[in-house]
């Protein structure tokens, strides 16, 4: 029970690794307010998590005894992520932990002069302003407790370019500068912050993620093709799973980390050693 007492926020936890991330928290013996934007966006060509996946979530987290808040907010909506994190604190008291997860792949598979200036902000809008956006939300609530642990899940494209995807690439670069700046404004209130940096990270169909395969349909090549592409590019000879994620976010989350911020976090397997 590495997380007892604790009420984190997860966002983007309808499946994938959010979803990974709620279940584990859950278990630890957190208290929940998973939020996800529940409905598909304009602009994004493939579907993303839906009001039931959201729910069959917050049914795993409830069966292992934690209590759970469901939100739909769209991360692109301040106000509407005020009142998600005003709700958590009026319904728990406190917000001790923020997993900022949500994101998107694509629009994505484009020379970096082809991409249109639409698809361009909404990767940033979502990718980087949304972990910007939460924790706007949530820092008033933090500070006043002078104590908090944010989390941004960036990835290892906020650590080295990858082809045909400069927005996702800027985006989560920005995302690993945002976290390194934050922990700097936060450490005098003893709030923790710290960039997650994860490689590729399989498909699980428990978790119903699908970034992996909406990458592949991006860069046009088959699911198969593109893992064998990543296999040999991870020392580790492997995929990364999403419990590896969730594994260290419930550390960054918890007391076991109480030095560790400012702090980039990577879990691909080796990938960025090279
Ligand atoms: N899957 C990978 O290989 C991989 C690798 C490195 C980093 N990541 C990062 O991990 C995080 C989770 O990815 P995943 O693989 O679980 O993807 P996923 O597409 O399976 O899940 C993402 C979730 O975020 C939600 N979401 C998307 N846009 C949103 C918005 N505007 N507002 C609220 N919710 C929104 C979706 O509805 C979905 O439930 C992302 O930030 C991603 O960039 C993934």
């Amino acid at each position: 029970m590495r997380l007892a007492g604790k009420t984190a926020i997860i966002t983007g936890a309808a499946r994938g690794v959010g979803r990974t991330c709620a279940t584990a928290f859950a278990e630890q013996g957190a208290d929940l307010v998973l939020l996800d934007v529940g409905e598909d966006i304009p602009g994004v060509p493939y579907p993303l998590g839906s009001a039931s996946q959201l729910a069959y979530t917050a049914e795993q987290c409830r069966r292992s005894g934690a209590t759970v808040l469901t939100r739909h907010a769209d991360v692109r909506d301040l106000a509407a992520l005020q009142r998600v994190a005003d709700e958590a604190l009026s319904r728990f008291g406190r917000v001790d932990v923020l997993v900022n997860n949500a994101g998107i792949a694509a629009p994505s598979g484009k020379t970096t002069h082809e991409i249109t200036e639409d698809e361009w902000q909404l990767m940033v809008d979502v990718d980087l302003s949304g972990a910007w956006r939460m924790t706007r939300a949530v820092g008033r609530i933090m500070t006043a407790q002078r104590s908090g642990s944010i989390i941004n899940v960036a990835s290892t494209a906020g650590l080295v370019g990858y082809r045909h995807f400069a927005g996702y690439v800027a985006a989560k670069h920005g995302v690993v500068g945002l976290s390194k700046a934050a922990a700097l404004d936060y450490a005098p209130m003893k709030i923790r912050v710290n960039a997650l940096c994860p490689g590729s990270i399989r498909d699980d169909p428990r978790a119903e993620g699908r970034m992996l395969s909406e990458i592949a349909k991006s860069l046009d090549v088959p699911v198969a093709e593109h893992e064998e592409t990543f296999l040999q590019s991870q020392p580790m000879n492997a995929l990364v799973e999403p419990e590896d994620v969730a594994g260290a976010a419930v550390w960054l989350a918890s007391d076991e980390s109480r030095q560790v911020t400012g702090s980039v976090v990577t879990v691909d397997g080796g990938f960025s050693a090279r």
